[in-house]
């Protein structure tokens, strides 16, 4: 099935919306897209919209040379595999850059320019594997993989955007150094499991001026870096720090990692508070748009995460769990996916492409927001899966992988 675009008056019966010419946010619709049922359906729709979306029959050309599941299964883990070295070169580089700037100001950034062309490679070919793989925890600490989480999402997010080669470089040069300056916020403070004081706070919030002290020397972080990092926290509406700049003397570049950094962190585990789930930091997001984010680069990000996000949660119509591997950019209704539960039982891990047509007959259900009973999935389990992946492995779950903490 394809997604074809038509005026909400060429709606009827039986057609299925699988997406709206707004975010569904703004709407009363639900975001796993719906069957329209009548004219009623058709009258509400014109409240909102000009255009949909709605799914048409493929044409598809039979080119004798299907690829099997076992081929399609072995891709997605030669995918995964790649995406994975690469980026343990980057938590290795960034676990020593993160060291050194708490003591002393960085020399270089050598190290990441001479990465950055593999990443940039590696997410023009499989954006979806780098995005899920930076979602996993390493055993790295959170600002390694904040940084490199940030860093991934932003790049494949203005890939997507279709910027250029240089212009993804610099960007994911400065998304990894975003928070260079936390290595000299006390860790305590870092870490506290409670409310910070004021004073904390403003501590946290130096994090941006030391960036700049660490940053101002170093070989190879030209002002373009040093601008994005300063004006990360900033927000368009002048209620963001360090300086309190307001619309356009707010770079795109900086605009656009601010709000790659406010996702990525708000979707992650800290030690004060639980992640939330990508449905609701979207949602949060767009609750913001035109006030701390731009509306339009916002919509496009909402669009580009997709209505089930990679390395999220969801429930298929057979009654089966999984985690979305990757999208099938526009029909983000059937993205591919990694099952893990039947019913109430550990799965084998398996993957699923449900924009195959074998797998026609099974749709997502729902997103899921936390793990169903009998089924712990947190990033301790995306970390088993994902390191058996990366080697090749078979894909069985470690024990008690299902059963909780
Ligand atoms: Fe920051």
């Amino acid at each position: 099935m394809a997604e074809k675009k038509i005026p909400v008056d060429e709606l009827r019966s039986g057609m299925f919306v699988v997406a709206l010419d707004r975010p569904w946010f703004d709407t009363p619709f639900g975001a796993g897209g719906f069957e329209i049922r009548g004219q009623e359906d058709i009258a509400e729709l014109r409240r909102y919209c000009r255009h949909v979306f709605v799914e048409v029959e493929d044409a598809v050309e039979d080119t004798g040379e299907q690829e099997t599941a076992p081929d399609q299964e072995a891709a997605v883990e030669n995918a995964l595999r790649r995406a994975e070295e690469t980026l343990s070169r980057f938590r290795a580089l960034l676990g020593d850059l993160f060291r050194e700037a708490a003591g002393s100001p960085l020399a270089s950034l050598a190290g990441i320019d001479a990465l950055m062309p593999g990443l940039l490679d590696g997410i023009d070919e499989d954006s979806d594997a780098h995005i899920w793989q930076a979602r996993l925890e390493r055993g790295c600490c959170y600002d390694v993989a904040h940084a490199l989480d940030c860093c991934v999402l932003a790049v494949a997010f203005a890939s997507h955007l279709g910027w250029s080669r240089q212009a993804c470089h610099t960007l994911g040069k400065a998304a990894l150094l975003l928070d260079i300056g936390m290595a000299r916020v006390p860790r305590h403070i870092l870490d506290k499991p409670g409310r910070l004081t004021a004073e904390e706070f403003a501590a946290v919030q130096r994090h941006v001026l030391y960036a700049q002290e660490i940053l101002a020397q170093a070989a190879g972080c030209g002002d373009e870096v040093l601008a994005i990092v300063r004006n990360h926290h900033e927000r368009i509406n002048g209620s963001g720090y360090p300086q309190g700049l307001q619309g356009e003397d707010i770079s795109l570049p900086s605009q656009l990692v601010a709000m790659v950094d406010c996702y990525t962190a708000m979707t992650s585990s800290r030690s004060y508070r639980d992640a939330r789930s990508p449905y609701q930091v979207l949602n949060q997001l767009y609750g913001w748009r035109d006030s701390y984010f731009r509306g339009d680069l916002l919509e496009p990000f909402i669009r580009f995460i997709g209505i089930y996000p990679t390395a999220s949660l969801v429930e298929l119509t057979n009654g089966e769990v999984g985690a979305v591997l990757g999208q099938n950019r526009p029909r983000s209704l059937r993205p591919k996916v990694l099952l893990m539960l039947e019913g109430s039982s550990a799965a084998s891990p398996c993957f699923l492409d449900l924009a195959a047509e074998e797998n026609s007959d099974v749709e997502v259900r729902r997103g899921i927001e936390r793990p169903p009973p009998g089924m712990a999935l947190d990033a301790g389990l995306w970390r088993g899966l994902g390191r058996e992946l990366s080697r090749g492995g078979t894909g069985q779950p470690r024990e008690g992988a299902f059963t909780g903490r």
